[in-house]
């Protein structure tokens, strides 16, 4: 079966993301525009020519106008402005949901039957903003979030223990920002609770260097995080195209799920063919469920912003 991915700004993530499909012959096709086409045909080649050491092929090119996003199964929004030293993800906010309005306006015109992953931030609030400007169902509109921010939990539990790489399952909910909730009572080591294998500070560093995980590699490298977003963005793609019923945390549209309703949010949901097929509402202990109402309460914050500004009209 023919899959075609395109990729949305062919900056930083959405060339990491397009490297991880090619190296994985994950798709059949990848399509990657950048409003600035020499991005885009520069990586398109580079990558194009990393695939002749790959196990299965994978066409990639770059295309200049909106309208060739045309005929694609997943569509991956990258582009945006990414997040600089002292920047919060709030401040992207007006600037990036004008650009994911615009290129998620295009995605539903000239290619009504996709599935739209979002990546740009304030993340959150960017997939609510592709949700209500496609009008598409929920289901087919999903921000990576947990799928990044439970590989940086997991590289901290590793990091603690120094043992089960690759047995280590975790679980991140909430806001892709601040508010992020490293869950330590969903995550273990094949199975075993961390908390019956660390100390509480050791829980309480993990919680912490997870919540700082993006800004830890901006403080080193003076821009945000790549290679692992990337290969992130591609774990989801596999799941739909694969229809794999991965369960991963994800930024969905609620509608009534966890007590909330206009609001996307990190919650864990299966992703399988037609994108996301069920959402989970686990019970939340007493703080965790404080701080899920602390991160609704951001990410509504934000879009309020952008409805005082009439920006869904
Ligand atoms: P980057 O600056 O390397 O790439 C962004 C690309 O978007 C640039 O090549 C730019 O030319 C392009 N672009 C800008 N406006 C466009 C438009 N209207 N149409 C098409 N392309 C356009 O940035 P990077 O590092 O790749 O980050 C991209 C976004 O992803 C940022 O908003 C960043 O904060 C976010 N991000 C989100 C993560 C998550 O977990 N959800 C993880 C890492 C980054
Ligand atoms: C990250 O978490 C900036 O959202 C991006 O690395």
């Amino acid at each position: 079966m023919h899959t075609r991915v395109a990729i949305i700004g062919a900056g930083a993530v959405g060339a990491s993301c397009a490297y991880a499909l090619a190296l994985n012959g994950s798709c059949s096709e990848i399509i990657l525009y950048d409003i600035v086409p020499d991005i885009a045909i520069g990586k398109a080649i580079d990558i194009a020519q990393s695939t002749h050491y790959s196990q299965r092929g994978t066409r990639i090119r770059a295309v200049s106008k909106p309208s060739d996003i045309e005929g694609c199964d997943i569509v991956v929004i990258t582009a945006g402005v990414p997040r600089k030293k002292d920047m919060t993800r709030a401040d992207l906010l007006k600037i990036n949901a004008g650009i994911v309005k615009e290129i998620a306006l295009n995605v539903k015109r000239y290619s009504p039957d996709a599935m739209i992953i979002s990546v740009s931030n304030p993340l959150d609030v960017m997939n609510y903003v592709v949700h209500r400007v496609t009008g598409w169902d929920r289901s087919r509109v999903i921000g990576m979030s947990g799928a990044l921010d439970g590989a940086r939990m997991a590289y901290e539990i590793y990091k603690k223990a120094g043992f089960g790489a690759t047995q280590i399952s975790t679980m991140v909910i909430g806001e892709h920002g601040e508010n992020m909730i490293p869950y330590p009572k969903m995550s273990h080591i094949d199975g075993i609770n961390i908390n019956s294998l660390l100390t509480p500070e050791e829980i309480r560093e993990v919680v912490e260097n997870t919540k700082n995980g993006g800004a830890n590699i901006v403080k080193h490298l003076k821009t945000s995080a790549y290679y692992a977003p990337g290969r992130a963005i591609a774990i989801m793609v596999e799941a739909i195209l694969n229809d794999e019923n991965r369960v991963v945390a994800s930024s969905v549209v609620l509608e009534g799920e966890y007590g909330y309703s206009g609001v996307s949010i990190g919650v864990p949901i299966m992703l399988g063919y037609n994108g996301v097929k069920t959402i989970f509402e686990m019970p939340l202990e007493e703080d965790i469920a404080e701080q899920f109402d602390s991160a609704v309460k951001s990410i509504k914050a934000n879009i309020a912003i952008l409805e005082r500004e009439n920006f869904f009209d």
